[in-house]
């Protein structure tokens, strides 16, 4: 008989932050936050520009380093030494490993102009993870094909759309078959109509159950695609729970406020 999946509350998550804190010289963006994503789960960050999305974002993978606080990918604590200001990474190393397990996409696609979208795709894989060219050309046009994209394989990045270039900057962290996405605003950048299409290759990863932690100003999309929302504000999670209460049964008066807002722009 088959093993029916774990639930979701029954799996370590993937990703654990505890009580992290950062500033900018004197500006405190998180104020102590506290989240985890568990294997599968996807979870949703809003909350109004400026209320440190990004940084919380940008702290998992260490591309900032928080100044207190725990960030651990499937239970290993990532290693800083020091204290702020002078926080950083200890060990280059561990980072270095932990980062090929994630995979980060921006709102600016980030691709490499000189190389084809293909090229793009296979070049974590082959000179970070050093694998096999054959292997990883077969899984790279199956990554393209997956995002809509496979005839794009031999152009270069100017000659795609925003939102194939988008779909290929999504292609090329999935290659590297990473524990947890992580995407900030993936949208933002792209006309409605090219929206969509990039919205809907992230729902598929959604359902086949990939774990996510995903920035978005889109509420229809966080409600659509999450497990959980999480509210920023001021530095620390105001409210957080399923879309259906988060979205349906709002308590925060900040969150109505944000959702009022958000559904008249
Ligand atoms: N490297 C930095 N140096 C100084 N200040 C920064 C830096 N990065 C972010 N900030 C400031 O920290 C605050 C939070 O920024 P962050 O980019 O995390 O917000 P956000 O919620 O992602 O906003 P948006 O919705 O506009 O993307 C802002 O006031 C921003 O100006
Ligand atoms: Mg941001």
């Amino acid at each position: 008989m088959a093993q029916a999946a774990p639930a979701i509350a029954d799996t370590l998550p993937v990703v654990a932050i505890r009580d992290l804190h950062k500033s900018f010289g004197a500006l405190d963006v998180l104020k102590g936050i506290s989240f985890s994503a568990r294997e599968g789960e996807v979870v949703s960050l809003i909350g109004s520009s400026g209320s440190g999305k990004s940084t919380l974002l940008r702290c998992i993978n260490m591309l900032e380093v928080p100044d207190s606080g725990v960030v651990a990918i499937d239970g290993e604590e990532i290693k800083l030494r020091g204290t702020a200001p002078h926080r950083q990474i200890a060990d280059e190393n561990q980072i270095r490993r932990i980062r090929s397990e994630l995979g980060m996409v921006f709102q600016s696609f980030n691709l490499w102009a000189h190389m084809t979208i293909l090229e793009n795709v296979m070049e974590a894989p082959l000179v970070v993870q050093r694998r096999a060219r054959d292997e990883v050309e077969e899984e790279a046009l199956a990554m393209l094909a997956k995002v809509g994209i496979r005839e794009k394989a031999d152009s270069y990045p100017a000659q795609l759309s925003g939102g194939q270039q988008q779909r290929a900057a999504i292609a090329r962290a999935l290659c590297i078959n990473p524990r947890v996405m992580l995407f900030d605003e993936p949208t933002s950048a792209l006309d409605p109509e090219l929206e969509v299409e990039v919205l809907r290759v992230i729902k598929v990863l959604a359902d086949e159950g990939r774990t996510m932690v995903l920035v978005t100003h889109d509420m229809e999309f966080a409600r659509s695609v999450s497990d959980r929302v999480i509210f920023l504000h001021q530095g620390l999670i105001e409210e957080e729970g399923p879309p259906e209460q988060v979205f349906g049964a709002t308590r925060s008066a900040r969150l109505k406020q944000f959702l009022n807002a958000a559904s008249h722009t």
